[in-house]
């Protein structure tokens, strides 16, 4: 038998008014107990804070100050053990709408469950069980879908959530809102699903839920109604209507009475009058819990004494117990003060979110994952493979652009002519080349990053993986479509615009380019990790890939540029890619001078190197 204990949990956050920050508490003095078998709902209006205190008893509140205590099992949570044992599910889901409800629950639960504990049928079977127990199985090869591409429906998207979460086998499920969207009948049956897993399973379960009526009401065993600021009711289902009634707030016979609960605490604001009455009403209702919590409070701190007396082998953990129950442990995860850098650094380890532990910065790590570095590099990339196979749209994007460049340019520069001609043609198309796989690859990769990146941040949020197989897995599936891709231009490229037909030229040629995009891809994946915001990557990077193209040598001939500037082509790959596909194609050519007087001719490409400055001579010796 498990339990979960609040002790006097308030919340509260910083809020940026014109000025400044203010502090605003967003609830105080919330105390609950849940049991093993048990379900608990927590309702309130919008705003009141139900996912913060969601938040706060899975560990994962990332800013804000909290005080009070939250017991498992009648002692602090220790973090990492205690993450493994809860399963979140979110108000907005991530499943993948290009996979199927099968695949979505097998990579949810190869990621859950270790490959050091579970061989591939073991998670299979499991997977089976569950899509069996949810009532899946109609529906099990059907994608999910999304608002463009019809898959299966609400309620089976939502058990699909639901059931990819409960798979690894959690001792406390939380879940979000789990039926808004559906309508009434759908919801039932969502929370039923979920009533039998909590009953066979014997675990504790808390839900936010916003309006049920009032046969999935029923559903729950315990409820706790939180107002604005604090709770004004916490205990069983079946009680909470007689509670109102004996404060003269009875439920009128044919109204929901979640509805009506709901309607206790809000304050009307159609009339000043009015408004006032209802906060008066809301201040009473909160001040009489809060009068008859400190009596419950006592009453479990006493059951746990007279609980550790019988069993006298217990008698340490109770001493510790008991130091726990008096100290009131204040907890600050306000992490805004720390240096961009540092956050930089710190996002690539797990962390448990605010648990409340002694560690000075209040953010424990949880340590590494279950599955093996190899392990989870293969699930990853197995999955990223997949999601592209079913969602080509990227692919084909980028074989569209790179065909109508390989044709533009090819035709553009299908004469290349002679001499100074051909050298400005030339050095021309070598410029253009390198601007697009610049901008034109690592500009419109800035979009899918991002969607990966959030999705990388919430999957870590429940220590799903490591960052470096979620970035090795990335690249898997995206460079090889820019490398296949850009290979078909640049070869169309070279013949059509008729570089040099030698084999060592060509190979060198797509060398140089080959890094050129591995060097945007690195900059996409640099750009959208360093800036906080999407816009943000999108607006600056073409900035400093703008600067990369001016100092990259066609522009500004290097010897030209002031000394103070000239550092910063050593740091622009534009420059290295530009200026070694230059003396590539310009090595070994010769140009006929016989015809040409009264102007300068040189006669071999070594000196149009030359001229292009000291330092390209050396770039590739
Ligand atoms: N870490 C935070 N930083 C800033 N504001 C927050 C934070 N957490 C919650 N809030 C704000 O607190 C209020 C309550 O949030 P929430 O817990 O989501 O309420 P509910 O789920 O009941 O609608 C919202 O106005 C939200 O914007
Ligand atoms: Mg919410």
């Amino acid at each position: 038998m498990n339990t979960l204990i609040l002790k006097n949990i308030s919340y509260g956050i910083k809020v940026k008014t014109k000025k400044k920050k203010v502090y605003k508490e967003l609830f105080s003095n919330v105390s609950l107990e849940v049991k093993s078998g048990e379900m608990l709902a927590i309702i309130g209006t919008s705003g009141s804070g139900k996912t913060s205190l969601l938040n706060i008893i899975g560990g994962r509140v990332a800013s804000g100050t909290i005080s009070g205590q939250v017991l498992y099992n009648e002692k602090k949570r220790d973090p990492s053990s205690y993450i493994k044992q809860v399963a979140y599910v979110e108000q907005d889901d991530v499943l993948f709408p290009e996979l199927t409800v099968r695949e979505n629950m097998v990579y949810s639960a190869k990621l859950n469950l270790s490959n050091k504990k579970y061989n591939e049928n073991e998670i299979m079977d499991i997977v089976d069980k569950y899509i069996e127990s949810m009532r899946l199985g109609r529906v099990r090869k059907s994608l999910i879908g999304s608002a463009v591409k019809r898959g299966v429906s609400g309620g089976e998207r939502k058990r699909t959530a639901v059931a990819a979460k409960l798979i690894k086998d959690p001792k406390i499920v939380l879940l979000d809102e789990p039926t808004t969207g559906l309508d009434s009948k759908t919801a039932e049956s969502v929370i039923n699903t979920i009533q039998k897993f909590t009953k066979s399973k014997n675990v504790i379960t808390i839900s936010t839920i916003h309006q049920p009526s009032a046969t999935t009401f029923k559903l729950f065993d315990k409820v706790l109604v939180l107002a604005p600021g604090g709770v004004v009711y916490f205990g069983s289902v079946s009680k909470c209507l007689n509670y109102f009634s004996s404060l003269g707030f009875k439920c009128p016979e044919y109204e929901n009475p979640t509805d009506y609960f709901i309607k206790l605490i809000t304050a009307n604001t159609d009339s000043e009058q009015q408004q006032k009455t209802d906060l008066e009403r809301i201040k009473m209702l909160k001040e009489h819990w809060l009068q008859l919590s400190e009596d419950y409070i006592k009453e479990i701190s006493q059951n746990r004494k007279e609980s550790s007396s019988v069993n006298e082998t217990e008698e340490q953990t109770v001493e510790e117990d008991e130091s726990l129950c008096e100290q009131n442990h204040v907890s600050n995860v306000e992490d805004s003060h720390k240096p961009w850098f540092r956050k930089v650094f710190e996002a690539g380890k797990l962390y448990c979110g605010s648990i409340m532990s002694e560690d000075e910065e209040n953010m424990v790590e949880c340590g590494e994952p279950g599955n093996t570095w190899g392990k989870e590099l293969h699930i990853l990339t197995d999955r990223a493979w997949l999601r592209q196979r079913r969602d080509r749209s990227l692919i084909y994007s980028y074989l569209f652009i790179s065909i109508a460049a390989m044709f533009g340019l090819g035709f553009t520069f299908f004469n290349p002519g002679e001499n100074l001609e051909k050298i400005q043609n030339t050095t021309g198309l070598i410029f253009l080349i390198t601007l697009y796989l610049l901008f034109l690859v690592a500009l419109p990769l800035l979009l899918i990053l991002d969607a990966e990146k959030k999705l990388m941040k919430r999957e870590r949020s429940f220590k799903l993986y490591r960052v470096s197989t979620f970035l090795f897995a990335l690249t898997f599936a995206i460079l090889p479509i820019l490398l296949l891709t850009n290979f078909i231009m640049l070869t169309g490229v070279y013949f059509l615009a008729k570089f040099q037909p030698v084999f060592t030229k060509y190979l060198i040629y797509m060398l140089i380019y080959m890094s050129t995009i591995i060097c945007s891809f690195s900059f996409a994946v640099a750009a959208i990790s360093v800036f906080p915001t999407f816009q943000l990557a999108s607006v600056i990077s073409p900035l400093i890939l703008s600067v990369f193209g001016i100092f990259g040598g066609n522009l500004i001939n290097p010897k030209n540029i002031p000394p103070a500037l000239s550092w910063i082509r050593f740091i622009s790959y534009f420059y290295y890619s530009y200026t070694a596909a230059i003396k590539n194609e310009f090595g070994g050519m010769k140009f006929n001078c016989s015809n040409i007087t009264g102007q300068v001719c040189y006669t071999t490409g070594e000196q149009v190197i030359d001229a292009y400055g000291d330092d390209i001579m050396h770039i590739l010796v």
